[in-house]
């Protein structure tokens, strides 16, 4: 992507836009390579023909990996979160930090509570974070450790306004069933793959798709699906 358009839709500085820059280059790069396609494809087979879930050996191929957001996404989910207005985000999937430093400037003043398991990608998250500077480090929250316990302590923001659902696919219905009760009415929430790996989220769409559970959704149509829903509780029906 040009550095211009970057800039159109991004307000930040020089010096983080040469970060993000750097950083999606470094992700796609990973991306590309055909280790990482025969492992999702590994991945579909095994789940299609065996159900066999996310384990230990997935989570060890993907410590070394950034696994970001795509850098059109991550311009979508700024320019969102900046017209909701939004002060309290939630992240399920920090990784290497770069959907958060979006999100941190999207917040202004607000704060982010980013949430990570692996300790060595919550390093190199605050490591790049810290390059950002203060455009973002005094916005981010970093929960270490599984997000099924972080974000159910008491210090949570009593209300949140947006969540991004970037996690292994199996988490992501559990993580929106916590955060659900201090989602705001219009509170946005996107998760990100949704069509790419639909068979490993039918959980997480069938619940969003229910009316009877107070979700708008729809999905936008960028690389691999992008699962967009707004919280609107008394229009269920
Ligand atoms: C797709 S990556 C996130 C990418 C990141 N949002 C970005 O754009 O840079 C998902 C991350 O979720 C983390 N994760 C998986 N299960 C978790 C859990 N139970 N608690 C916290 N983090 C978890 C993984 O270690 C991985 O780094």
């Amino acid at each position: 992507m040009s550095q211009s358009a970057a800039s159109s839709a991004i307000s930040a500085s020089p010096r983080v836009h040469a970060l993000l820059r750097r950083l999606h280059a470094a992700s796609a790069s990973q991306e590309k390579a055909l280790s990482k396609t025969w492992f999702y494809f590994k991945r579909l087979v095994a789940f299609y023909l065996f159900s066999t879930p996310w384990g230990a050996a997935a989570d060890d191929h993907m410590r070394d990996k950034f696994v970001a957001l795509e850098e059109d996404k991550c311009h979508f989910m700024y320019l969102l979160a900046r017209s909701a207005g939004a002060l309290n985000i939630v992240e399920a999937g920090t990784s290497f930090g770069v959907s958060t430093i979006y999100l941190a400037l999207a917040s202004v003043s607000g704060k982010v509570v980013a949430t990570e398991k692996e300790p060595s990608k919550a390093a190199r998250a605050r490591e790049h974070w810290a390059e950002a500077g203060d455009e973002v480090t005094g916005v981010i929250e970093l929960r270490e450790g599984d997000l099924l316990e972080t974000l159910k302590r008491d210090d949570m923001p009593e209300q949140v306004d947006f969540l991004l659902l970037d996690i292994w696919t199996p988490m992501a219905l559990p993580t929106l069933k916590i955060i659900k009760p201090r989602l705001k009415t219009g509170g946005i929430v996107l998760a990100d793959n949704t069509s790419m790996a639909r068979p490993m989220y039918h959980e997480y769409l069938d619940y969003i798709q229910d009316p009877a559970n107070g979700f708008k959704t729809t999905e936008v149509p960028y690389s691999g699906g992008l699962q967009m829903s707004v919280y609107l509780p008394e229009q269920s029906i």
